[in-house]
């Protein structure tokens, strides 16, 4: 949620920030705005809107300044403004603040500080920080002990903030210098050629270097033209680790995609290979997790799972539940991140911990790892983006190496979640009761997952055709069985996402214990119909609505036949094994919500009142 970016080094930083702030625009898009520090004087251009906006705005500047910092806002405190736009200036006119996260305490600073004759423009919790710091460099004497009276202010001001913050200030008496800070919310440093960018993420900064530094909580950056300095809140001085991105520039760009979202639906063969590379043993009977940093004999000591995370990530913990339970024969439980970290739920010794984060910096899950972590849990991630903050706290885990995911709804990022589950209960498994043979069976059924959905994407022209004549209904039931009943969760929220039309993901046969209440010939039912054992209840769910004139699409795994006329529209998918299933059956209902938004004109990648990554609770 929100993102910034901050420019120190020798090029005009407007055109910098601004490309920065273009490929940080999926973390919010209600707002943006830049301040460069040039001629003895902080120029603001801000704007609500998107970033597009802010060019337009920028355009009339005369920017010229080599050190500058810029905003992309997802509002939390105060509306969508002009006003509310970061950057704010302090009343006093010497600083200038950028921020994402939330300041819990900022009406009693904003009390103080008025108390004090400092004057405020809008309703946000950052200008009240800024303006502490101005209150705190106004008590400073000029620079002491050889530290720089700007750190210190910034430094002093953050020691009374309660909250969540990753900013980035400048100081008018200060120029071709910077102070950026974090807790709870990323941030990181990327070190280049006569230049230093700080940033939200790396796709901010890829296009001018791959080094970087991630910061920690607690932790800031004094950036001037000499170099960079990285002490804590409580002075401490900290040897920087540069680390190498592995990611190119092409990875966080559309290329000929219509949408981020179709070229991540797409990538998805790539992304699985990509997942699974290295990841199974030579003998090919079992999975390799050695980032778990637990031994074969602790994991046998392993009675029970608990795993938390938020959105699509939990629908992928659900199907990893059952993966698990199916094969492995452990008892698994799943939570939304946002209810464990607030409940007493009891844990035991023998109970393996995880989180489950796309992003790493989800605010709910990092708090339940952290509550986890309270209780003496081992925790363990399954993350993508590399020095998260969750894959930087998590005891252990396991990258999903997808390179960066930019569209807003998530695809290609959970269908490496579900693979991880499955790979997850195959390892598990085998270290139980799982035959060699049914091992090397279950290994090569992951290893022909690309290939299957590349064959699943083969659909893409007719579910386009499919969409063209649904995308006018405003309400749609998603019903599967089993490992497919998380998938059908996810289908309802990829279409609210990303067309705003009502859907709702349930089991199929508890369908008829309320939501068949819903069915008419206006509510569309998508069903999942696999091949097996529940083939023929399902079939039964389907017959139920078709009595009430429902609309169905069915999504049928190859060479089942459905009865004559009980589907409206039948998408087929390749036969499979269960535990590649639910990647398979995901791929139909990411391109149908994707071409309905198209038809609905809908911003795909940006959705309304969304943000990629959700730092606040
Ligand atoms: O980065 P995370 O995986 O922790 O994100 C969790 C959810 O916010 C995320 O999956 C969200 O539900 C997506 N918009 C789903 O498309």
């Amino acid at each position: 949620m929100c993102g910034i970016v901050g420019y120190v080094g020798k090029q005009k930083a407007a055109s910098i920030i601004l490309e920065g702030l273009k490929r940080l625009e999926y973390r919010g898009y209600d707002s943006a705005g830049l301040c460069i520090l040039q001629g003895g004087q902080l120029d603001v251009a801000k704007k609500a809107g998107r970033v597009e906006v802010l060019v337009k705005e920028a355009a009339r500047h005369r920017f010229n300044g080599t050190t500058g910092i810029g905003h992309t806002r997802w509002a939390t405190h105060g509306g969508v403004t002009d006003a509310n736009a970061h950057p704010h200036i302090s009343s006093d006119g010497k600083f200038a603040l950028i921020h994402n996260g939330v300041i819990e305490n900022y009406a009693q600073m904003k009390t103080f500080l008025a108390g004090k004759g400092y004057t405020f423009k809008s309703e946000t919790d950052t200008e009240v920080l800024c303006n502490l710091i101005a209150y705190h460099y106004a008590k400073e004497p000029s620079d002491s002990n050889g530290t720089s009276r700007f750190l210190e202010s910034v430094r002093k001001a953050l020691e009374h903030v309660e909250g969540t913050y990753g900013i980035a200030v400048l100081c008018v008496d200060f120029p071709g210098e910077m102070v950026a800070a974090r807790e709870a919310s990323p941030l990181l440093l990327g070190v280049g050629d006569g230049e230093y960018i700080v940033a939200s993420d790396a796709s901010a900064l890829i296009n001018r270097t791959q080094n970087v530094v991630y910061l920690k909580d607690g932790e800031l950056v004094y950036v001037t033209a000499a170099g960079f300095t990285i002490t804590t809140l409580g002075q401490a001085d900290v040897s920087p680790v540069v680390d190498r991105i592995t990611w190119s520039i092409a990875d966080a760009e559309r290329g000929s995609h219509a949408h981020f979202m179709e070229k991540e639906i797409f990538e998805q063969p790539v992304a699985l290979e990509n997942t699974m590379r290295g990841r199974f043993s030579e003998d090919g009977s079992t999975a390799n997790f050695g980032g778990l940093n637990l031994s074969a004999p602790e994991l046998r000591q392993i009675d029970r799972f608990m795993f938390c995370a938020c959105g699509s990530a939990w629908h992928a913990c659900l199907v990893a539940e059952h993966l698990i339970e199916r094969y492995a024969r452990l008892p698994v439980e799943v939570d939304y991140a946002s209810e464990f970290r607030y409940r007493n739920s009891p844990l035991d010794r023998n109970t393996l911990f995880f989180v489950m984060s796309q992003s790493g910096e989800t605010i709910d899950t990092l708090a339940a790892l952290r509550e986890a972590k309270r209780k003496g849990y081992r925790v363990l991630a399954i993350n993508n983006v590399v020095g998260s903050s969750i894959a930087r706290e998590a005891d252990g885990g396991v990258y999903q190496h997808v390179g960066p995911e930019i569209g807003v709804a998530s695809t290609k990022a959970f269908t490496s979640q579900l693979l991880l589950g499955a790979m997850l209960a195959l390892y598990i498994a085998r270290l139980r009761d799982m035959s060699f043979n049914d091992g090397v069976q279950y290994v090569n059924a992951l290893k022909g997952a690309p290939d299957l959905v590349r064959q699943a994407l083969g659909q893409a022209a007719h579910i386009q055709a499919i969409a063209k004549r649904y995308a006018r209904y405003a309400d749609f039931l998603f019903l599967g069985r089993l490992s497919l009943f998380p998938i059908a969760l996810e289908g309802a929220l990829k279409l609210k996402e990303i067309s705003y039309i009502h859907a709702e993901g349930y089991p199929a046969a508890e369908m008829k214990h309320g939501p068949i209440a819903l069915i008419s010939e206006k509510c569309p039912s998508v069903f999942f119909v696999p091949k097996g054992e529940i083939f023929n209840k399902i079939v039964s769910s389907m017959q139920e609505i078709k009595a009430r004139k429902g609309k169905i699409i069915a999504i049928v795994t190859e060479g089942c036949e459905l009865p004559a006329g009980l589907a409206d529209e039948v998408i087929p998918i390749p036969d499979c094994h269960e535990a590649v299933l639910p990647i398979v059956a995901t791929v139909p209902v990411q391109l149908l919500s994707y071409y309905i938004a198209v038809v609905l004109k809908c911003d795909v990648d940006k959705p309304r009142n969304l943000a990629k990554s959700v730092t606040v609770e």
